[in-house]
């Protein structure tokens, strides 16, 4: 079927065309494998980021789909090499060179992890341990370092606040829940290809952060499931009241302004159709379950069908018992065609994920760089104060 793609903006269409020039100086060479500048970084094992306690899958309170049938116990520890480990050599020398710096010696590794990506490796995801981050502003400071441009999270479905220059926090939903495995605003016309996690206070329980590969996601799917969202495609709804409801998911805050007219040309802008009920702002666009991947040709399982659906907000601790029709929670998806989406396909879905994932505990300063296109991430549940800053980037 024939999936509109607004032409102006970057989309699972266009949005590859400035793909190489961003991953790639152009002026830098690609190398074939692997290769970290040990200058600056030693290269950690998996060994170094198994997990050091069980997390806990099957059965989970306030995880989607964790009650259904086949769920994986226990979320993975790390795989060699996802993701890769990066410890900054620390010594005076290099320290006084500040966070700039590091940036610069992280973004010259990147070639040659997609490269080795393209190559048949694992996608880019990278935990860089050991940099001088204490606060929201090196955050910041180390994603401007890194040059890429900040993509806005205008239109983004979680509640994450600017919390500096070019750092948004992490997700803001209740401690209790687990936020699903996911690509970054993929079910969005517009979407980051990177998204940067930096740790700043580690939770005493729990937040976990785990990753998952979208090659790996794409081949352990049940291929009658992919056929048929290939072939019906998904429908993403959104349902957002006025802010004077007083909750956190109004147009106004979704969609960074006051001003309807503003809010009405950003939706034409990026292609979807909208339209008003009273107050209320519902809006839609079709996409396709998959993109096709730059470097690769390959296709790859690209959406927020299982967490963008009403079932992701009804295992939410805000929404408990709520007798909402699936069409008015913020979110809800069904296929392209109509037809609401199969809950078994969701479970799958969300079974699929987990059992592809592993875990990643982050420690205070760590970064967790990730290729959005290719790697999904998560928040498990947790207990105590847990900071975090989260980019989106092109
Ligand atoms: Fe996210």
């Amino acid at each position: 079927m024939a999936f509109r793609v607004p032409s102006s903006v970057a989309s699972k269409a266009g949005i590859f065309q400035n793909f190489y020039r961003l991953v790639f100086n152009p002026l830098s060479s690609i190398t074939r494998s692997i290769s970290v500048d040990s200058r600056y970084f030693i290269q950690g094992s998996a060994e170094d980021i198994q997990l050091s306690r069980p997390v806990q899958l099957a059965g989970r309170k306030y995880l989607p789909g964790s009650f259904a049938s086949g769920f994986p116990e226990q979320l993975s520890s790390p795989k060699e090499g996802f993701p890769l480990v990066l410890k900054a050599r620390n010594n005076g020398e290099l320290d006084r060179k500040g966070i700039q710096f590091w940036s610069e010696c992280f973004k010259e590794q990147l070639p040659g992890l997609y490269e080795n990506f393209r190559n048949g490796g694992a996608p880019v995801a990278v935990l860089i341990r050991g940099l001088p981050i204490k606060t929201s502003n090196d955050s910041s400071r180390f994603i401007e370092g890194l040059g890429f441009e900040f993509f806005s999270y205008k239109g983004g479905s979680g509640i994450r606040k600017q919390v500096d220059d070019f750092v948004l926090s992490g997700a803001l939903d209740a401690p209790e829940y687990s936020v699903e495995l996911h690509n970054d605003m993929s079910y969005s016309t517009v979407f980051p290809t990177k998204f940067v996690i930096t740790c700043l206070k580690k939770s005493k329980f729990g937040g976990e952060t785990g990753i998952c590969s979208g090659r790996e996601l794409t081949a352990n799917l049940d291929a009658d499931l992919k056929a048929k969202f290939e072939r019906k495609g998904i429908r993403n709804l959104r349902c957002f009241v006025d802010k004077s409801e007083g909750t956190d998911c109004s147009w106004q805050r979704v969609l960074l302004t006051e001003d309807k007219n503003e809010a009405e040309k950003f939706l034409v802008a990026n292609g979807y159709t909208f339209k008003w009920e009273g107050k209320t702002l519902v809006y839609w666009s079709d996409a396709s379950p998959t993109i096709t991947y730059p470097l690769t040709e390959e296709k790859l399982w690209f959406n927020q069908v299982h967490s963008c659906h009403a079932s992701y907000f009804k295992a939410m601790p805000m929404y408990e018992g709520s007798d909402l029709a699936d069409e008015k929670y913020p979110a809800h998806t069904i296929h392209a065609d109509g037809d609401i989406i199969d809950p078994d396909d969701l479970d799958k879905v969300r079974r699929t994920g987990w059992s592809t994932a592993v875990g990643v505990s982050l420690e205070e300063s760590d970064v967790l760089f990730l290729d959005n296109l290719a790697v999904l991430h998560s928040r498990l549940s947790f207990n105590g104060e847990r900071v975090v800053t989260t980019a989106n980037l092109y």
